[in-house]
């Protein structure tokens, strides 16, 4: 398993245990973390799963792809650490990350 810390929009921090293969989305939804909505249910076409993550993870989890990038257009609080958290999957080397949830999503 995976440590990836959540921090909830109201600032309550998460620490979920994730299964190697899941993607972030599904294992915030799993746990019920606040304020990841998925609407499409991780197709990356809803941008209702938009998370900030960490800096210092960034160069680890890499940047959006075209089709990412461009329903990213949607979110509110668009940032150079935005990413649909239902196109990120869980493995090893994200261990210890952490996630920011925007306050609103959409
Ligand atoms: S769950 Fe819809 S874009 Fe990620």
């Amino acid at each position: 398993v995976v440590d990836i810390i959540f921090i909830e929009p109201d600032g309550t921090k998460r620490s979920l245990e994730v299964k190697e293969g899941l993607s972030l989305m599904e294992a915030a939804i799993a746990n019920n973390v606040q304020g990841i909505v998925a609407e499409c249910g991780g197709a990356g076409s809803c941008a209702t799963c938009h998370g900030y993550i960490d800096e210092n993870w960034m160069e680890i989890v890499g940047a959006a792809g075209l089709d990412e990038t461009e329903m990213l257009e949607f979110v509110s609080g668009l940032s150079t650490t935005s990413r649909l958290t239902c196109q990120i999957d869980v493995n090893s080397r994200l261990n210890g990350m952490v996630v920011r949830v925007p306050e609103t999503q959409g």
